[in-house]
């Protein structure tokens, strides 16, 4: 709710807690236990950013921010609220919210091109080395100068392969492309593609300036609520599209100091899940990326259980802050809240460590930036209920919203154009083609080989078998008896010859 152009937060009964609109691009932090208000109370501060016409984009990992778009239902744990608070004005209203979803089933599709997004961006998301990412920005100029399109990551895949298949002749032209690197490459890529990567990328890719607009009906700012259920279990894809998000809008914003009211305010709900196992690379970008992104009128909003769920540089650069109720079981426990104490400005009212504990649901502590840049002393309050239909919607109101969003139609439809892998499946399959005929080619000449090999060695076998046989033959009986008849017939025939001639002789 806005009192006096300020975001009425929460309040005491003697202290109101707002957090100023020229002070909103100096990010934030809400934390607490399960179940104490965090959601709630970064509903209330959109709700508040939208009235003033800033326009909000929240992840929304439970669908329980959905109701954002319907109208508050009346009941007593707000009515009570309302009431002890005296808000004055407060209503029951619905905000302008465009629903996204990387899937396309519970919002609008939200897609980049592999080019788009280029190499570096690629490369955090890959996970991949600076060695690798200067292979990965030559395979992108191969692409380009082939004239093939790089859309998602079968394209990417599909370069790779061919650069494989043609490593000689591409190394010549553009450079060592090391095949070991090149392989690196390929297998996280393929990674990427199966942990469901690939739905993230295709055409048309999503312009990060439809964030923003004003609804002309309230002159409210859009609420874009990215439907977050599916996308939180794949983590590398939930990262990847933080980091795509994060560096759409640094692109795309210009320096503009310091405003009146931010352009656009982020909030990042179950944010230790976007610190968790990233590597150091992703890490320095994220903190980067907050410090920059503060001078493009952009807030930065993250939301988690304990401050010490992030990294002590993005802690330090998160200036409005709502701690909710945190218990403490273990010594470990005991040491984050006092880590979560000491990063408050004290109040010599109440000791902070004490306080945290004690808080109700949807009673926290806060201190925000002041005009003059500094954090307020940490206070006690009592959080406002939020003004707008709390937690889930049902699938045909959501239907109905997506139907009738400024951008319904735009993305829906996933182009199909001609792309890197479909070139370069013409070209892959020439390659298997020749490369298949050669395979056949070597195997013919080894069968023709092998089959003069049997030949001959089928007529020695006959040879040898002939000349067995006469062996064989020659030491038969019938061949030795043969032999002997026929030495005794020679015999006799020598013999009557021999007489013949003596007869004559002597005659
Ligand atoms: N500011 C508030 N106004 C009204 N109800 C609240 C408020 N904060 C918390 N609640 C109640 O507490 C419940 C849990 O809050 P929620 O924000 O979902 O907790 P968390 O996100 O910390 O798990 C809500 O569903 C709501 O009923
Ligand atoms: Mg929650």
């Amino acid at each position: 709710m806005l009192k006096d152009g300020k975001i009425l937060v929460g309040k005491n009964d003697n202290y109101e807690a707002s957090i100023l609109l020229n002070k909103a691009n100096r990010h934030g932090l809400i934390t607490g236990a399960t179940g104490t208000g965090k959601t709630v109370t970064l509903k209330v501060l959109a709700e508040s950013f939208a009235s003033s016409g800033t326009s909000v984009f929240m992840v929304d990992v439970k669908g329980d921010l959905a109701g954002t778009a319907f109208t508050g239902v009346e009941n007593e744990n707000i009515t009570s609220r309302v009431e002890k608070l005296d808000l004055e004005g407060f209503k029951y209203t619905k905000f302008p919210v465009t629903f996204l979803d990387v899937y396309g089933k519970n919002g609008h599709p939200v897609r980049t091109t592999v080019f788009q997004i280029g190499h570096r961006i690629l490369s955090k998301m890959l996970g991949l080395s600076d060695v690798q990412d200067s292979v990965l920005s030559i395979i992108y100029h191969i692409a380009k100068d082939e004239g093939k399109e790089l859309i998602d990551l079968e394209d990417l895949n599909s370069m790779i392969v061919l650069l494989e298949n043609k490593r000689n002749e591409y190394s010549l032209k553009y450079g060592n492309l090391s095949q070991v690197t090149l392989a690196t490459i390929k297998r996280n890529v393929l990674d990427f593609i199966a942990e469901g990567g690939n739905d993230f990328f295709g055409k048309p890719y999503f312009d990060v300036k439809n964030f923003r607009g004003i609804d002309p009906d309230t002159g409210y700012g859009r609420i874009n609520i990215l439907d977050a259920q599916e996308l939180f279990k794949h983590h590398t894809l939930y990262v990847s599209m933080i980091i795509w998000l994060l560096n759409s809008l640094n692109e795309n914003y210009q320096e503009v100091g310091d405003l009146d009211k931010p352009k656009l305010v982020f909030f990042f709900d179950e944010a230790h899940l976007i610190f968790e196992e990233m590597p150091k690379s992703i890490t320095d970008y994220v903190i980067q990326t907050v410090k920059i992104i503060r001078s493009k009128g952009i807030g930065i909003y993250f939301i988690s259980q304990l401050p010490t769920d992030l990294p002590e540089e993005v802690l330090s650069q998160l200036g409005n802050r709502v701690q909710h109720a945190l218990r403490a079981y273990t010594p470990n426990e005991q040491k984050s809240i006092k880590a979560a104490a000491d990063s408050f400005r004290t109040n010599p009212n109440f000791d902070t460590k004490e306080a945290i504990q004690a808080l109700g649901t949807g009673e926290a502590l806060v201190s925000f930036i002041d005009e003059k840049g500094e954090p307020t002393v940490v206070e006690k309050v009592t959080i406002l209920p939020p003004q707008s239909r709390m937690g889930t919607i049902a699938d045909d109101e959501r239907k109905t919203i997506i139907n009738n969003s400024p951008i319904a139609d735009i993305y829906e439809t996933k182009q199909e154009v001609r792309s890197a892998k479909d070139i370069n499946k013409e070209e892959l399959d020439a390659i298997n083609k020749e490369k298949e005929e050669e395979e056949k080619a070597k195997i013919d000449a080894i069968n023709a080989k092998e089959e003069e090999k049997k030949k001959k060695e089928e007529e020695k076998a006959k040879e040898k078998a002939k000349k067995e046989a006469e062996k064989e033959k020659k030491n038969s009986i019938g061949y030795q008896l043969g032999k002997k008849v026929k030495n005794k017939v020679e015999n006799k025939l020598i013999d009557r010859t021999l007489n013949k001639l003596l007869k004559k002789f002597f005659k």
